[in-house]
């Protein structure tokens, strides 16, 4: 039957909107998907054999179904007239001027996507918010498409997206749950319902949640600031841990036994980061505020503070080691993204952690197995927000900087002739290096500050090193000199 055929259009081929819609192409054969965006050179390279984000698994799902049930294309007005369900996985920047600068999200390329889907459509359509946006967007945007609808009618459904970068791919594949929330009418229901027979082709009808459209919305904001919060609070107690001689390995694992608690998500870290859970928490603060809910809001907040706090810690515990000084000292950074097996950069602790060792006038010779140097340039002359916004002034590093910095593609030309080795990122790769060659061509003392607890710390501390683990028992020589945070 013709007429049952569903078509997908999701505007926005980024993180999210790019695996997602793979996988629904790849799980629903009778469903024709098209990725559009404005960025040209996007759509070019998920249109090549060099896709625009490094996603394990995901190469093999685009192979399979491009060209047959899903395409990427630039021409976003004819692909959205022509969907039956258009999913809108734009990016939501933090806004940097303005009301609620530094915390409410801009939803400037929201508010155009929605224009211009009330533009082109001629016929009546189903709007899927997929990224992750403020609590009663929702409503907003069902007021641009009513107001400007010429008699077409349109459904707004808030289906959050809660894949993690690195498993984005299995996430999909088998996700927790499907959240669809949209609106108590008959109307809302039968829309919900299509979106729910496209889950339904490989997900479990029970995994299948549906909600009003402002409990699904607040669900995301809320899940991601529950996560970050268990982050935040491991990674107080690692410098709790680190004062008292307990170490957080074992105070996680034996915390995480409890059932009601769970062992996941418990890994003490120099800081959690990615797109999402600053973005998300900062505009759940934002909002408590708007709806005179300071004592929420002020709630909220601390996990960011831990978080920064986590960071300058880290730094600091740096610098005060090795004799109060990093001046002209070369620094190794083993790992720039934000976490292992994905080469995105957005919010990673290392920027911080750079920014504060360049800033103590460090040579930093960073090494990561999927960032480019282009990228990492970027990140460290980028002012906060600024990296969502897809416009903004490229500032050139300044010539000392440019000197400060290098990037290599290995992790032993990183640590030749280093002081220090700044574990940043949880790579596999960084747990079976060769460390005594490493430490053979290091200057002494050598010191390896580990960020992400992968080292083997008996073993390095053997080999020679004066070794730093996030929230486990400190060695005599960093004892000795504490770091004032
Ligand atoms: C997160 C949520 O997990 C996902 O559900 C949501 O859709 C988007 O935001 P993501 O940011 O891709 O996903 O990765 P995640 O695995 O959650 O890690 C976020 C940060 O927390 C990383 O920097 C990671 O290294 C850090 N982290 C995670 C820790 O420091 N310790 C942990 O135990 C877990
Ligand atoms: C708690 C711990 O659960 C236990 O492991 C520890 O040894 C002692 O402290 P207890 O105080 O006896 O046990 O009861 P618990 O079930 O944890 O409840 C504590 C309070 O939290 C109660 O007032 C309960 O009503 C409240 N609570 C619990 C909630 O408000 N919401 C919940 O979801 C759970
Ligand atoms: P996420 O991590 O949420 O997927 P990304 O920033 O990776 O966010 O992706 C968002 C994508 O949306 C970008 O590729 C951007 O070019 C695209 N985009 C933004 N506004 C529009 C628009 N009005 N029409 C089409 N694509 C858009």
């Amino acid at each position: 039957n013709l007429r049952e055929m569903v078509k997908i259009c999701c505007i926005g081929a980024g993180y999210v909107g790019g695996p997602t819609m793979a996988v629904i192409a790849l799980k629903c054969p009778d469903i024709q998907v098209v990725v559009v965006d404005i960025s040209v050179p996007r759509i070019t390279a998920w249109n090549s054999d060099q896709l625009p984000i490094y996603e394990p698994g995901l190469d093999d799902v685009v192979k399979q179904c491009r060209g047959k049930n899903l395409f990427f294309s630039t021409d976003v007005e004819k692909h959205v007239c022509e969907a039956d369900i258009v999913f809108v996985s734009v990016n939501t920047p933090t806004k940097t001027r303005g009301l609620g600068a530094g915390k409410a999200a801009d939803l400037t390329y929201w508010e155009s996507a929605a224009r211009m889907i009330a533009d082109v459509s001629k016929s009546d359509k189903i709007v899927v918010e997929k990224s992750t946006v403020p609590v009663k967007t929702a409503e907003a945007i069902e007021k641009i498409l009513t107001h400007n609808s010429k008699g077409i009618n349109f459904q707004i459904l808030s289906n959050p997206e809660f894949l993690a970068e690195g498993t984005a791919i299995e996430d999909l594949f088998k996700p927790d749950r499907v959240l669809i929330g949209g609106r108590e009418t008959p109307g809302g229901q039968k829309a919900i319902q299509t979106l729910k027979n496209v889950y339904a082709h490989w997900v479990p009808e029970e995994n299948i949640i549906t909600t009003n459209l402002w409990s699904a919305e607040l669900s995301k904001l809320a899940a991601n600031a529950f996560l970050a919060q268990r982050i935040s609070s491991v990674n107080a107690m690692s410098a709790l841990c680190e004062a008292t001689g307990a170490n957080v390995s074992q105070v996680a694992y034996a915390v995480g036994k409890d059932t009601r608690i769970g062992p996941k998500f418990l890994n003490a870290s120099v800081g959690f980061g990615g797109s999402c859970f600053q973005k998300d928490i900062l505009n759940l603060v934002y909002i408590c505020e708007c709806n005179g809910l300071p004592e929420v809001a002020e709630y909220w907040k601390q996990v960011i503070k831990i978080n920064d706090y986590q960071k300058s810690r880290f730094v600091n515990r740096v610098v005060a080691s090795m004799f109060n000084t990093v001046s002209n000292k070369k620094i190794a950074i083993l790992g720039f993204a934000f976490k292992k097996d994905t080469g995105d950069t957005r919010e990673t602790p290392a920027i911080d952690v750079c920014k504060g060792l360049l800033g103590d006038k460090a040579c930093v010779s960073i090494y990561d197995p999927q960032v480019t140097e282009d990228q990492i340039r970027r990140d460290l002359t980028l002012n906060k927000f600024e990296w969502d916004h897809p416009f903004h002034v490229q500032r050139p590093m300044s010539p000392t900087t440019v000197k400060q910095v290098t990037v290599v593609w290995d992790a032993y030309a990183a640590t030749k002739d280093a002081h220090a080795i700044c574990i940043l990122t949880e790579w596999d790769e960084f747990k079976t290096l060769d460390y005594k060659r490493i430490y053979d061509n290091m200057q002494k003392p050598a010191f390896i500050f580990d960020g992400r607890n992968v080292v083997d710390i008996e073993k390095l501390r053997e080999i020679g090193f004066i070794v730093y683990s996030i929230g486990k028992p400190l060695d005599a020589w960093l004892k000795d000199m504490p770091a004032i945070a």
